[in-house]
């Protein structure tokens, strides 16, 4: 049996734990209530909070992603019909084939990468389908998994990760989408779509 000396020094332990729990809580509570936590979207997200998003969200991929590559059939007709998709429902925040953001993308906290020029082609398939279908929680990433048919979301996987070597006709359609740039900032520079990847 215990002895009651070692009784006693557990509970304590565990009344401290409990109490330190509930005040920390109350501290967030606090600091909730009376506007100390940032809510605004015009800062930079701090280092230990992009830090547990990003790992969050690989975990969670690597658990749920499918990891069989692209149904669709690699050809112009699945390419234009997955650039048409995004040019309706990606452009505004993800850019066009100049790379230049809208000023939705600029002021987004958690900036939204202008894929052609941080685009996915290296990752694979199914990665880019969960975050497309399932999008990103608490950044302004939609999931289109209620919007969009699941074919449609390969036609846009399948055009994401093909956009640096798209057969002509279907480069001239990704050229035709109109920049998401306002006009002033889209007219200076030449229109490229040369890409530099982000590490
Ligand atoms: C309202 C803005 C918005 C729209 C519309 C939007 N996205 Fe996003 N998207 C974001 C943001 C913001 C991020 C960055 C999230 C983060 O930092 O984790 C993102 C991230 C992504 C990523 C991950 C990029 C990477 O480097 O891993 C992909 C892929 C993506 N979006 C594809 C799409 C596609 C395809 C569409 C259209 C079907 C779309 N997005 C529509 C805002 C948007």
């Amino acid at each position: 049996m215990r002895r009651p000396g070692a009784r006693c020094l557990a509970a304590g332990a565990a009344l401290g734990a409990l109490m330190a729990v509930a005040s920390g809580l109350g501290a967030f509570y606090a600091a909730a209530v009376w506007g100390w936590l940032p809510a605004n979207a015009d800062a930079k997200p701090p280092a230990l909070e992009k830090w547990i998003a990003n790992k969050a969200l690989d975990a969670v991929i690597l658990r749920e992603a499918p990891t069989k590559p692209n149904p669709l059939q690699l050809d112009d007709r699945n390419l234009i019909d997955g650039i048409h998709l995004y040019a309706a429902n990606c452009a505004v925040c993800h850019g066009a084939s100049d790379g230049r953001p809208s000023p939705i993308a600029r002021g987004l906290y958690q900036k939204a990468p202008q894929l052609a020029r941080y685009g996915v082609e290296d990752d694979e398939d199914g990665d880019v389908y969960w975050k497309v279908a399932h999008g990103i929680r608490m950044t302004g990433m939609p999931s289109f998994s209620g919007s969009l048919r699941d074919r449609q979301l390969w036609q846009i996987v399948l055009f994401l990760k093909n956009m640096e070597s798209l057969p002509p006709a279907a480069q001239k359609a990704w050229e035709a989408v109109p920049s998401a740039a306002p006009r002033s900032v889209a007219r200076r520079g030449n229109s490229t779509s040369s890409k530099e990847k982000h590490s």
